[in-house]
C-alpha cells in the first residue's frame, strides 16, 4: 500500500511517501481503508522526533493519528463492526497511524463516522475533537453561564472548542488574528484580534481559559480570570504555585477521554448540526511535505485534511 513514512527524524524532507506493507489487525482490532486523514501539529513533532522518548517510536513509522474510511477486516474478537461500516478514529499515538491507505485501529476505539457529512471533514475531527473535549466537559466541566476564553481559537483544537463551548451554555470568547472571520463564521461571542490588542484589555472574569498557545499569552491569562476558575493548557503545563497564589485551578493536558464514547457523542452532535469540522485544504496524501509547512506556519483555520483514496 501507499503510506507516509519516516525512517529518521527531522524536517519535512523526513516525510517518504512509499510503498509499505499493508498492516493486519489483532483479534480485537480492525483494519480501516483509509479514505481521509488530517494534520495535527502532533504529527509534525512525531516526524521532528520531538516525541520519541515518551513513546519509544519504532522505524520506519507511519504518522498520522486521524482516521475516516470504511472497515476492510475485522479480528476474531470483534463483534460490534463489519467490513463496510463507515468510521472514523484517532490511531496511531503510539505506533504506525493513518497517513496510509490502510490502518489498523482497537476496535474499541472505532466509532461510526457521522452520516452527514463526508470523509474529509470527519478525519479533521478526532484528534481536535478529543483534546477540546477533555478540556472543556471532562475537566472543565463548562456550564450555562460561565465565560470560556479560548487563545487560538480559529486553529484545530480551537474552532471545535468554541463550539463545546457555546453547546455548553457557556459566553466564549476566542483570540486570532489573519483567522479572525473564522470566529465569526462559528458565532464566537466576542473575538479579539492578538495582534493589535491585549486581551487583558478586552475581557476579565473569565471562568475558564483554554490556553492553546503557552509562554507569555499564558503567564497573561492569570489576570484575566474570576477566582476559583481555571487554566487549562494542551501545550506547556502552568505553574502549581502561580495558580494557587492567584487561588486558580490548573490543568494540562496529556490524556484523552474514551475515545469511541466521545467520538459517536461528536458524531451526534454533528449529525443534528450542533457542531462543524472547518478545512482550509485538502491535499492529496502524496503532498504531506506540503500540508506539515502549512501546519507548521501556524496561521490555518480549522485543518489540513489528507485524501487518500476516492469515496
Ligand atoms: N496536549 C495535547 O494532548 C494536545 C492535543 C492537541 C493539540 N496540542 C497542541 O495544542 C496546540 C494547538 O493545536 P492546534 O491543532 O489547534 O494548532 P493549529 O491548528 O496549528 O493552530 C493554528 C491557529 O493558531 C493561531 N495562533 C497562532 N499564533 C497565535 C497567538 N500568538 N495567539 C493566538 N492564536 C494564535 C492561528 O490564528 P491566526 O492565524 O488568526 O493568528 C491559527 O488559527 C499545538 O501546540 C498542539 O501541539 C496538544
Amino acid at each position: 500500500m501507499k503510506a507516509v513514512r519516516i525512517h529518521g527524524y527531522g524536517g519535512i524532507d523526513a516525510l517518504c511517501y512509499e510503498e509499505a506493507p499493508r498492516p493486519k489487525p489483532g483479534e480485537d482490532e480492525v483494519l480501516i481503508r483509509v479514505f481521509a486523514s488530517s494534520v495535527n501539529p502532533f504529527d509534525c513533532a512525531v516526524r521532528a522526533g520531538y516525541m520519541n522518548s515518551y513513546f519509544n517510536y519504532i522505524l520506519p513509522l507511519i504518522l498520522g493519528t486521524d482516521v475516516s474510511g470504511v472497515i476492510e477486516e475485522v479480528g476474531a474478537n470483534v463483534t460490534d463492526l463489519k467490513p463496510g461500516d463507515e468510521v472514523y478514529t484517532r490511531v496511531g499515538v503510539w505506533r504506525d497511524g493513518a497517513y496510509a491507505e490502510y490502518a489498523v485501529a482497537p476496535a474499541a476505539d472505532v466509532a461510526y463516522k457521522p452520516k452527514t457529512i463526508d470523509h474529509f471533514h470527519a478525519a479533521a475531527l478526532p484528534h481536535v475533537t478529543l483534546t477540546a473535549w477533555q478540556a472543556l466537559v471532562e475537566i472543565a466541566n463548562v456550564a450555562p453561564g460561565q465565560k470560556v476564553l479560548v487563545h487560538a481559537a480559529a486553529g484545530g483544537v480551537g474552532h471545535i472548542a468554541v463550539q463545546l463551548s457555546k453547546i455548553r451554555g457557556a459566553t466564549t470568547v476566542g483570540t486570532a488574528s489573519v483567522n479572525i472571520e473564522t470566529l465569526k463564521e462559528l458565532d464566537v461571542d466576542e473575538t479579539i484580534d492578538y495582534s493589535t490588542t491585549n486581551f487583558e484589555d478586552e475581557v476579565k472574569d473569565v471562568d475558564v481559559v483554554l490556553d492553546l498557545i503557552g509562554g507569555d499569552t499564558q503567564q497573561r491569562s492569570w489576570a484575566i480570570m474570576r477566582p476559583g476558575g481555571i487554566l487549562i493548557s494542551t501545550i506547556q503545563a502552568p505553574s502549581e504555585e502561580t495558580a494557587a497564589a492567584h487561588g486558580m485551578r490548573q490543568n494540562f493536558i496529556t490524556t484523552a477521554p474514551p475515545v469511541k464514547r466521545v467520538l459517536t457523542e461528536v458524531a451526534n452532535l454533528v449529525d443534528t448540526g450542533q457542531l462543524k469540522s472547518i478545512i482550509s485544504a485538502i491535499l492529496p496524501l502524496s503532498e504531506i511535505q506540503k500540508a506539515h509547512e502549512m501546519v507548521e506556519g501556524k496561521h490555518v483555520h480549522g485543518k489540513v485534511v489528507l485524501s487518500v483514496a476516492d469515496f
